[in-house]
């Protein structure tokens, strides 16, 4: 439903969220997420930029296809730079879409176009209105920004707005690309658009933050409250270096203050905390623990007055309730006596709709789990779906380690894998650690050199029986370079992203790692696949 006082949520997960170093996702990955991002509700999914790749182009079209059928689903967006190449690309992926939009964007400030395109002022009006009025007569929907709002030269930019829609734009957004201004400019600037550019009153305007400053959700909501009616947000405020708007904060800063703000969106936020969990768990970029909304202690109270609030009344110190965002207030405990009915219950609880197969193999290692420790906390479930379910397509599946390490001998590790050919091989290495020979038994067997290029291992909660989490980022080298093989590729050489995530979780943080490391090998070789099969 939309009112003159909903807020359109346009998400960019896919696009700008995916931009994030060790995001990349694959189009399983992708269509999963936007499915979820369906049932949260959101107006628009902006699924990719197909001209990027043939796996983004790829991941666009399917989303298109089968998210973006049926009454009530999401717009589907398609990034493109202004040009005709683009634009064609775009419009080549969306279109299955029953409702699709072309989002063309060209910078207006002076740093871009005289240090990025090399274009004068003149050639840039020239090339908005001829590309938008080409995307428009292709697509009914024609979103456009000027990249780089947040420093252009206000009077310029109202020039290229103008001709934008003249041109049959439908949508302005205005993206703040590097973070830079504060909240009182930025609601200025939108206020200015909307003061000095004719026919705004026919569009909706849009804002797009990013949070090199800590300012995008104020950035946005200032926006919002000089009539910006579209927000541009990732799942977990994930996007190019700082990030992007938390999706999550603009909904529910919009939902909790309605006396402020007096504005509503289409968001279900019961779908949040999901929402959160499975794309932290894709892109394998934690959440961290204090973050606003979706963080793990955001609903926690520790200190003893607190908590004395709270019992008495949760009003006392909680401006949200946790079952708003879709956190069950759970007082079941699970322990070896549970059975499935309980397990799958507490699932559900945390906001996962696991069944059939993947039941039984989650169910199995919690069982597994139960022997080893007494309590089994929600954070040892949700590791061990993770580790289990959200997982790239296992090309190469490890069999069996074995290390052995101490104060006096070298570390040695054992490998065994299964390859996508069925053949199960072995090998053998010497490291400097019993991760760093782990690492290079695989990399014997496997063969697809790479760097290790980020390395973190945290226990999920208290206690010496913890399940470790252990998560990875990985670069591809040309295995050809000085000092065994390890120069990085140039960035032409790969596709676009650079680095690939992995997670990995078990009592055992040797175990962990080695799993880790298997699920960022999988994902860069299926990223390679996608993008030479496609
Ligand atoms: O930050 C930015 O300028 C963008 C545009 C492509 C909208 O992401
Ligand atoms: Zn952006």
């Amino acid at each position: 439903m939309q009112t003159p006082d909903t807020v359109r949520i346009f998400d960019t997960t896919l696009r700008d969220g995916e931009q994030s170093p060790g995001a990349t996702l694959n189009i399983d990955e992708k269509l999963e997420i936007a499915r979820q991002l369906a049932r949260l509700g959101v107006d628009i999914i902006e699924a990719g930029f197909p001209i990027a790749s043939p796996g983004d182009f790829e991941a666009v079209r399917r989303v298109a296809l089968e998210v973006g059928q049926g009454e009530n689903a999401p717009i589907i967006a398609g990034l493109a730079r202004a040009n005709r190449a683009d634009v064609d690309r775009a419009w080549e992926a969306v279109r299955p879409a029953r409702r699709p939009r072309i989002h063309t964007f060209l910078a207006t400030s002076d740093i871009h176009l005289q240090h990025k395109l090399k274009i004068s002022r003149d050639e840039c009006l020239a090339r908005v209105k001829e590309m938008v009025a080409y995307a428009r007569s292709l697509c009914a929907d024609v979103e456009f920004s000027p990249e780089d709002a947040g420093r252009s030269d206000p009077e310029f930019m109202h020039q290229a707005l103008a001709l934008a829609i003249q041109a049959g734009a439908t949508t302005l957004n205005i993206p703040d690309t590097v973070g830079y201004t504060t909240p009182q400019e930025f609601g200025a600037l939108i206020a200015g658009i909307r003061e000095h550019v004719p026919g705004t009153q026919n569009v909706i305007i849009s804002a797009h933050c990013h949070n090199d400053l800590g300012l995008a959700t104020a950035n946005t909501l200032a926006a919002i409250q000089a009539g910006a009616r579209q927000a541009e947000v990732t799942i977990n405020g994930i996007g190019e270096r700082a990030g992007n708007t938390a999706l999550e904060e603009i909904v529910m800063a919009l939902h909790t203050r309605p006396q402020i703000y007096g504005l509503r969106t289409n968001i279900d936020t019961t779908q949040i905390a999901r929402a959160s969990r499975l794309v932290s768990a894709y892109t394998s970029i934690p959440v961290q623990p204090n973050k606003a909304i979706v963080g793990a202690n955001a609903f926690a109270h520790e200190a003893g007055i607190h908590q004395d609030g709270i019992l008495k009344n949760p009003l006392t110190y909680e401006i949200m309730r946790p079952d708003t965002i879709g956190i069950a207030d759970s007082r079941l405990v699970l322990g070896k006596h549970s059975g499935r009915h309980a397990f799958q219950t507490k699932l559900a609880e945390l906001g996962y709709a696991i069944q059939g197969d993947d039941l039984n193999r989650v169910f199995e290692r919690f069982k597994e789990l139960c022997d080893k420790k007494k309590v089994v906390a929600d954070a040892d479930i949700e590791a061990i779906v993770h580790d289990e379910i959200y997982q790239p397509e296992e090309l190469w599946r490890l069999q069996h380690i074995q290390v052995s390490c101490g104060t006096s001998m070298k570390p040695t590790a054992t490998v065994s894998l299964r390859g996508p050919d069925g053949i199960v091989r072995e090998d053998a290495a010497i490291g400097t650690g019993p991760v760093d020979s782990v690492y290079r038994a695989i990399n014997r067997i496997v063969q697809a050199p790479n760097v290790l290029a980020e390395f973190s291992i945290k226990a999920v909660t208290e206690g010496i029986d913890a399940v470790g989490e252990v998560t990875i980022r990985i670069e591809p080298t040309n295995g050809n370079g000085l000092h065994g093989g390890r120069q990085r590729l140039h960035p032409q050489a790969e596709a676009r992203h650079r680095t690939y995530s992995g997670h990995g979780a078990d009592t055992d943080i040797i175990v962990a790692s080695a799993k880790a490391y298997m699920s960022a090998l999988n994902k860069m070789l299926t990223a390679r696949r996608e993008s030479k099969g496609s």
